[in-house]
């Protein structure tokens, strides 16, 4: 009989970590509480300084928690971080792979270096090289590759192994818009074998198109957390709706939060607000477009209120 697969690829219970560097009342995380299925992309999202790093860092066995419980694959990483390490791969927000190797040798060595038998680690290379377009690059030292092409190996070389669950954090900063769809591409199909992967990134239009479940992170707490259609629910005002052509301001202000655009107004409104909002601006001729809220409308709501109620502006605040 096969073994029981664990149901969940990582769960955090009251995650904390404060830096020893840092004040206790600063804390990277705080009382974080989440889970991530597997066989599925859990997108990490939140401003610069939330945590997001600090609890990636935590599940991939490289910083130790604070308080809390962090298990990965049912495993604790205080106590058994061996045994994690072998089932989990990490693209880490800055890090480059060895420069004095080619692009081909660095994936392939890795690889082995994972214990995947020689023929099956020479397959899965040239395949990764493949779909992130980096086989003309094969024989070029990593050294003399650009940032973004350094990049796009790193991301080839964990894409390639066979980890369970894959760690990737911001893996497509840098990229051009054509390797980074390349690297949604191959996100896609390790998810179709059956792969967890947890990513951290800042374009939330990557977030949203990739992930089924996401986690919004401030200040190091979770803020929201769910599935895209559980986080609009979420929001005071689930939509947006675009009113085009001149329209006092004072006009819009009842239906929900004005904001100035390049030619007009967004409105964000509840729904029934929204169509009466739609309706009214077409009776008068504007031009207005309508629709739910995406997932960078959500950020900036929560985030926002955030700033407004804590008073400051910069979630990195220096002792
Ligand atoms: N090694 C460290 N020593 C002390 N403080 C740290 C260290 N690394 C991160 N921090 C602090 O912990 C907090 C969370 O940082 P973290 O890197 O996890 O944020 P992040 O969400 O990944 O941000 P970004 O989007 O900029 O990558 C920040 O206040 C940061 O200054
Ligand atoms: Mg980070």
């Amino acid at each position: 009989m096969a073994a029981a697969v664990p149901e969940l690829a990582v769960a955090a219970s009251h995650l904390g970590k404060v830096y020893p560097t840092s004040r206790a009342d600063r804390p990277a995380l705080r009382d974080l509480t989440l889970e991530v299925p597997t066989g599925r992309v859990y997108g990490l999202i939140g401003r610069n300084g939330a945590g997001k790093t600090t609890f990636v860092r935590i599940a991939a066995t490289q910083l130790a928690p604070g308080s809390g419980t962090l298990h990965v694959l049912g495993r604790d990483v205080r106590t058994e971080a061996k045994e994690i390490r072998r089932r989990i791969a990490c693209v880490p927000q800055e890090s480059r792979p060895l420069y004095f190797l080619n692009t081909e040798e660095v994936v392939y060595l890795y690889l082995k270096m994972r214990g995947m038998d020689p023929v099956e680690a020479r397959r899965r290379t040239r395949e990764a090289m493949e779909e992130l377009s980096l086989t003309d690059y094969r024989k070029r030292l990593v050294a003399r590759l650009s940032g973004g092409l350094r990049r796009r190996t790193l991301c080839a070389m964990v894409l390639a192994s066979d980890a369970e669950v894959l760690f990737l954090d911001e893996p497509t900063t840098g990229l051009d818009p054509i390797a980074r769809r390349e690297v949604w591409e191959a996100v896609r199909r390790t998810i179709r074998e059956h792969r967890t992967i947890v990513l951290t990134t800042h374009y939330l239009d990557e977030a949203e198109a990739l992930s089924s479940r996401l986690a919004l992170i401030e200040r190091g707490e979770l803020k929201l957390e769910g599935t895209p259609e559980d986080l609009r629910a979420r929001v005071r005002y689930p939509y947006r709706v675009l009113v085009r052509d001149p329209f006092p301001r004072e006009e819009l202000e009842p239906y929900g939060r004005v904001t100035v655009v390049e030619g007009g107004h967004l409105v964000f409104a509840r729904e029934a607000d929204a169509r009466e909002l739609a309706r009214k601006a077409l009776e008068r001729g504007a031009r207005v477009s309508m629709g739910p809220v995406d997932l960078e409308d959500i950020f900036l709501e929560v985030v926002g209120r955030s700033i407004e109620e804590d008073g400051t502006s910069e979630t990195e605040v220096e002792a």
